[in-house]
């Protein structure tokens, strides 16, 4: 699969928000990242809906949503109504995660589960075979800048090997703490797609860091 870089928004300049999603969307990014935190699920509160469709506007690249809230299933019809393309939801805020994956996919779009850094890959065995996507945390959600969790690479491998048995097209996503040294090793583990916040926002040249990245992807 190809390799996408997803540049999450948590680090952006929110007093100029349009300006540099357009800018990181010239600069080469894939898809954008959008982390919704509820300040219940994460002890931190971002934003919603309304932002989510301000975003879309502002870029014709995918929409890659990230639900950090209790009770997901509430909002999922509004974040699809924004422009979400894909919608991830934590398999630790959700009670039915097998309706709430089908109320994603209902809804027209791309579902994803997250894994917190100690949640076990055993909790995918009975909802893996339904999802488009797998977003694995590598620092413990709410807060962007923060250090990529190294045992998080053990975990990339072994969820590979389930996604390669199970036969589906699932991406791998790694979230947290990806920058200029530590995604070569999360792209050998096997991940295809790489949010980055802090090692893109607020770095003087957006091509020639997400250049950067990619370049250590690629090999
Ligand atoms: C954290 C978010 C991440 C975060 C990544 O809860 O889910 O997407 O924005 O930020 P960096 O890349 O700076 O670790
Ligand atoms: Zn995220």
């Amino acid at each position: 699969m190809k390799k996408l870089i997803a540049p999450s928004i948590l680090s952006a300049d929110f007093s100029r928000l349009k300006e540099d999603i357009q800018a990181v969307e010239a600069a080469g990014a894939d898809w954008i990242h959008v982390d919704v935190m509820d300040g219940h699920f994460v002890p931190n509160i971002t934003l919603g809906p309304i932002i989510v469709e301000a975003a879309n506007r502002s870029t014709s690249l995918p929409m890659d949503v990230h639900l950090m809230i209790e009770h997901p299933d509430q909002f999922i019809s509004e974040f699809v109504r924004a422009g979400a393309d894909l919608v991830s939801v934590h398999v630790e805020a959700c009670v039915h995660l097998n309706r709430t994956i089908e109320l994603i996919r209902k809804a027209g779009c791309q579902a994803g589960a997250v894994l917190n850094p100690a949640t076990p890959l055993e909790s995918l065995d009975y909802i893996l075979e339904y999802l488009d996507l797998v977003l694995l945390m590598s620092v413990n959600p709410g807060f962007g800048g923060q250090s990529f969790i190294p045992n998080t690479l053990e975990k990339i491998r072994r969820l590979k090997s389930k996604i390669e048995a199970s036969g589906k097209p699932i991406r791998i996503e790694v979230d947290g703490g990806v920058n200029q040294t530590t995604i070569r090793d999360i792209a050998a583990a096997g991940a295809d797609v790489f949010v980055a916040g802090s090692a893109i926002f607020g770095k003087p040249d957006y091509a020639a860091t997400i250049r950067e990245l990619r370049e250590q992807i690629e090999e």
